[in-house]
Order: structure tokens, then sequence, then C-alpha cells
């Protein structure tokens, strides 16, 4: 069971979760300016308490099937400025997912953040497939992944239900030996 998991990037550290980052997380997933482009509405504090022990505890479980790490930036891991999600589903396969605080974007967190996870989950995970399903008006959200040199796979109709209505995804994926981000 591979807990606690600490993975160092290039620019970012990516650790667990503890009790202490409630005030960071929620500075991120209680921010509209990032959840407008979720899979999940707005959390309040209280919320934002539950997601911090939910991800603790099923970071724990074994066998470990979720990897919900903590983005943070080299020297400053205190300090949470993002969160980057590999969940696993299918035949060695896992769901990507990430977010930074809206006050950090264009800095090259996320897609570090990324990176380093896919690179984990290939080479650690063993995993064959890694995807990302991403709201096609989330333009900075395609570019990082088409970069990162994820292919497009197509539309997945009404994914999500989010802000009130519901919203197609595009999905993009990259298999183990595409993977030469690293
Ligand atoms: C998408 C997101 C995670 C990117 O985080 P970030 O830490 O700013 O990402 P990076 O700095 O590593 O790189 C983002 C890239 O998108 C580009 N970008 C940023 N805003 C953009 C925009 N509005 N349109 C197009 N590109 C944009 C950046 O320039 C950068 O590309 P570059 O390195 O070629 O300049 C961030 O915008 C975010 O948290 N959005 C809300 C949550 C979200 O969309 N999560 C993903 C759901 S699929």
């Amino acid at each position: 069971m591979p807990y606690p998991i600490r993975i160092v990037g290039d620019k970012v550290v990516l650790r667990e979760f503890t009790p202490a980052d409630l005030d960071d997380v929620l500075g991120i997933i209680g921010d509209d300016r990032v959840t407008q482009w979720l899979s999940f509405d707005s959390r309040s504090r209280d919320e934002a308490t539950a997601m911090i022990k939910g991800t603790i505890e099923r970071a724990q479980q074994d066998p470990r099937t979720e990897f919900y790490l903590a983005v943070t930036a080299h020297g400053n891991e205190d300090r949470v400025v993002g969160f980057v999600r590999i969940g696993l589903a299918g035949v060695k396969a896992g769901k990507l997912g990430y977010a930074t605080a809206a006050g950090e974007w264009g800095r090259g967190y996320a897609t570090d953040a990324a990176r380093t996870l896919t690179t984990y989950a290939f080479q650690e995970l063993g995993l064959h497939r890694v995807s990302a399903a991403i709201g096609p008006e989330n333009t900075a959200s395609i570019a990082m992944v088409e970069r990162l040199g994820f292919a497009k796979e197509g539309i997945l109709r009404d994914h999500v239900f989010t802000n009130g209505t519901w919203r197609d995804s595009v999905l993009y994926s990259v298999l183990a030996h595409e993977w030469h981000a690293q």
C-alpha cells in the first residue's frame, strides 16, 4: 500500500493531504473561478473538511485506488497551491484530475503536477492508460493535456452535472507506451 506518498517534480512536490490544509483547500474548491471548470460545485468549509477527511481515509485503503495529492511548490510544502488526482478505474487505467488556486495560474504548477503523477502512474502503479475528461470550453486544460501528449478520443455527452446544468466532456487519454513526458 503506497502511503504516505511524496513525489518530487521539476517545480512541484506532490504529497498527502493533512487536516491542516483546510484553508488552502477551501481557497481552491470554494472558489467559483476554479470549480466552474470542475465536475462539482464550490464547497463550503464543512464540505472541504469532509473532503479532506475522505481523501485521507481513502489514501490509506489497501489496495489503494485513489491518489489524490496536494500540489506544493518546492521549498514550501506546507502551502497547498493545487491538487492532482488519479483514481483507478477499469483495467490498469486511471482518471486524471487537477486544479490550481486561481492566484497561482500560469506558473506551470498543473502541468508539472499532471506530468509527475502520470509518470508515477505508469512507472510505479503499472497503469496502461490514463484519461482526462475536460469541459469543451476549458481551453487552458485542453492546451495542457495536448502539450503533455494526450490524444483526443471523443465527446462524452452530458458527462457531468455542474453549475445547475449538464455538460459534455472531451475525453483525452495517453497510453503507457506513448508516454514520453518525463
Ligand atoms: C487548468 C488549470 C489546472 C491550469 O493550471 P495552471 O497551474 O495555471 O497550469 P500551467 O501554468 O501548468 O499551464 C497552463 C497552460 O494553460 C495556459 N493557459 C492558462 N490560461 C489559459 C486560457 N484562458 N486559455 C488558454 N490557455 C491558457 C497557460 O498559458 C499554460 O500554457 P503555457 O505553459 O503554454 O503558457 C487551471 O487553470 C485551473 O485550475 N482551472 C480550473 C480547474 C480546472 O479546469 N481543472 C481541470 C479540469 S479538466
